[in-house]
């Protein structure tokens, strides 16, 4: 699908274009989801041209359109579980975690997030009565914290095979198809360019079931400070997670994202309990959890905000062998 120029929009010259661009509103989508205001600053247009070049986008754009409700049933059908690997945990989640759905791992360091991740690339490539769902897994890492050794680790770990085989930790690693994001631009193109890879595994023993950005925020926290850049990152981040949605929907893959709670009640960004990334990101996740520590190895998982399940907390263990009860 050829993306529109932006030039293509009503009330969009080439000026407007280029002063847009540099705003970072690099897209039509981008420009979809702005605001008339933020638009009337970035490209120095009166308001009445910023709605109608709005309008525009908005129509141009692939913001997703309406489905009916029996295609949507037939999709919800293929909905799939995966196992954290914790009974309790998973009781928390309704089953395990959702494909199809985004789920939020938010928490302060050290709370386990990057754990949960490594066990889900592992455990959603498991059969299908072990708790996976025969399906490989795509990451995207942009704070360098995948370590094949501890995949290996939790391999280890996993309850027996029901065919009494002795597992290769080097069969789980082939699928597990790692890229390191350098800055939040390159983190939205991998989102991107995942759905290539998704494509081509589709009909392969392993299609991806599972997409993880760990930490879907950090570049983007770090990228864009101060006041007037708020609206630019939110709008980044809101589209990177659409991207990450429709993968989820296509692929009917789970999407894994990690987040960081504020660490300077001082800033305006307020409440250090509080996840990174305001509203876009709370809206978006079907589930969010909050992880913090307790005593040792053990966790707590607090569901937040869950559309369809009640909110509850469930502990859990990061032990040698991975995630446990
Ligand atoms: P940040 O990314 O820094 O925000 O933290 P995080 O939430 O991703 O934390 P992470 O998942 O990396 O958790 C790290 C914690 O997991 C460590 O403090 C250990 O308690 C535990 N952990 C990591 N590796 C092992 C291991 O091999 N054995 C055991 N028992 N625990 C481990
Ligand atoms: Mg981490």
């Amino acid at each position: 699908m050829p993306t529109k120029l932006l030039e293509d929009l009503p009330g969009v010259g080439p000026a407007t274009a280029e002063k847009l661009r540099e705003a970072g509103f690099s897209s039509v989508e981008a420009i979809a989801v702005a605001s008339p205001g933020e638009l009337v600053a970035a490209a120095e247009v009166g308001e009445a041209t910023a709605a109608k070049i709005i309008a525009g986008a908005r129509e141009a754009a692939d913001v997703g359109g309406f489905e009916t409700g029996d295609r949507i049933l037939e999709r919800r059908k293929l909905v799939g579980k995966i196992t954290t690997g914790s009974k309790g945990f998973n009781e928390l989640l309704g089953g395990g975690m959702e494909t199809q759905s985004i789920v939020e791992l938010y928490g302060e360091f050290g709370s386990g997030k990057t754990q949960v991740a490594h066990q889900l690339a592992i455990n959603v490539q498991l059969p299908k009565e072990m708790g996976g769902l025969n399906g490989s897994a795509i990451i995207i890492d942009t704070e360098n914290t995948f370590r094949p050794e501890r995949i290996a680790q939790m391999v280890k770990g996993l309850p027996p095979a029901p065919d009494g085989q002795e597992r290769d930790p080097a069969d789980f690693l082939k699928n597990i198809n790692v890229a390191r994001a350098f800055n939040s631009n390159h983190q939205i193109l991998l989102a991107e360019s995942a759905m290539d890879l998704a494509e081509k595994a589709k009909d392969s023993e392993y299609p991806v079931r599972l997409i993880i950005v760990d930490s879907v925020t950090a570049h983007f926290r770090a990228e864009y400070v101060g006041r007037g850049t708020l609206a630019n990152r939110q709008q980044k981040l809101n589209k990177h997670l659409h991207d990450l949605m429709r993968f989820g929907d296509l692929n009917n893959a789970l999407i894994l994202v990690t987040n960081q709670v504020m660490s300077k009640p001082d800033t305006f960004f307020g409440d250090p309990t509080k996840p990174v990334g305001g509203h876009v990101l709370g809206h978006t996740s079907t589930f969010r959890l909050y992880l913090r520590k307790s005593k040792g190895e053990k966790r707590i998982a607090k569901l937040v905000d869950s559309p369809n399940l009640p909110d509850g907390e469930a502990v859990f263990t990061v032990t040698m062998e991975g995630i446990k009860d």
